[in-house]
């Protein structure tokens, strides 16, 4: 697998790692916007991000403000902000309310577009119109996906509306009471083509629940099987993993 690989004894050090790592791309003056993702994965990283920004002295804080632009991965479609299952009420809890950030400079798709297949092609025109991504930083599905591209799925798929595997809808259930028939069917994604297409990706892997699917990652050729290989030619991918994860 191309691209740098980093493996840390514990997970709060693979978060604080990730999270140092989206502090210097802030830092950097963020010349094209961040691509962000949801989930457990998460969680622990903007914690540290978060923790790490409100120890800034105030115009320093301030300057991350004023320059933060970035785009979510994806959005359940029928669901909106109010909803605390979304991804857009997880970005309001995690970023946008702690740091004190003008929601709007935190985009994702709307879940509740009458046409969510318009939206993801909406959606896919304002990341094209920024510059597409600098830094896209990336959780691993515990069936192989990305965003949400499911298997079977090619590296030119494009953003779009699509159904929710079981798989996915079991590994999610967390956030809907623990019942997967509480999570919605459906999703808008940005595609395997957006994601190829940043400048730099972060694929962030923790916990003895990836073990399987991260050995598949290292050892199998890129395939639609597992969406995320198509991430293993990427020449700006960095691989960051904590023991579990590689197994014990
Ligand atoms: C979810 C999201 C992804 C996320 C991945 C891993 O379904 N669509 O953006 O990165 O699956 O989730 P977790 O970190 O909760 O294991």
């Amino acid at each position: 697998m191309a691209g740098r690989f980093e493996c840390f004894e514990q997970p709060s050090a693979l978060s604080g790692r990730v999270a140092e790592l989206l502090h210097q791309e802030l830092n950097n003056g963020l010349r094209r916007p961040l691509g962000l993702a949801t989930g457990r994965t998460m969680e622990p990283v903007y914690g540290a991000l978060v923790a790490r920004l409100l120890a800034l002295p105030p115009d320093q804080l301030q300057a991350v403000r004023q320059r933060w632009r970035s785009f979510n991965l994806d959005e359940y479609v029928g669901l909106g902000p109010a909803d605390p299952g979304s991804f857009a009420a997880e970005m309001a809890c995690r970023l946008v309310t702690p740091l004190n950030l003008e929601p709007e400079r935190l985009q994702l798709p709307d879940g509740l577009a009458a046409d969510p297949a318009a939206e993801a092609r909406r959606y896919a025109g304002a990341v094209a119109a920024a510059g597409g991504i600098g830094l896209q930083l990336l959780g691993l599905g515990s069936n192989g996906h990305v965003g949400f591209n499911e298997p079977p799925c090619g590296a030119e798929a494009p953003s779009r509306s699509l159904h929710l595997s079981a798989a996915t809808r079991r590994q999610n259930a967390a956030a809907f009471g623990e019942d997967p028939g509480l999570v919605p069917a459906g999703a808008i994604t940005l595609g395997l083509e957006q994601i190829l297409g940043a400048e730099r990706i972060l694929l962030v892997v923790s916990g003895t629940t990836k073990a399987g699917i991260l050995a598949r990652l290292l050892s199998e050729p890129p395939a639609p099987s597992l969406p995320a290989s198509w991430l293993q030619g990427h020449p700006g991918l960095r691989l960051l993993v904590d023991r579990a994860a590689l197994g014990g």
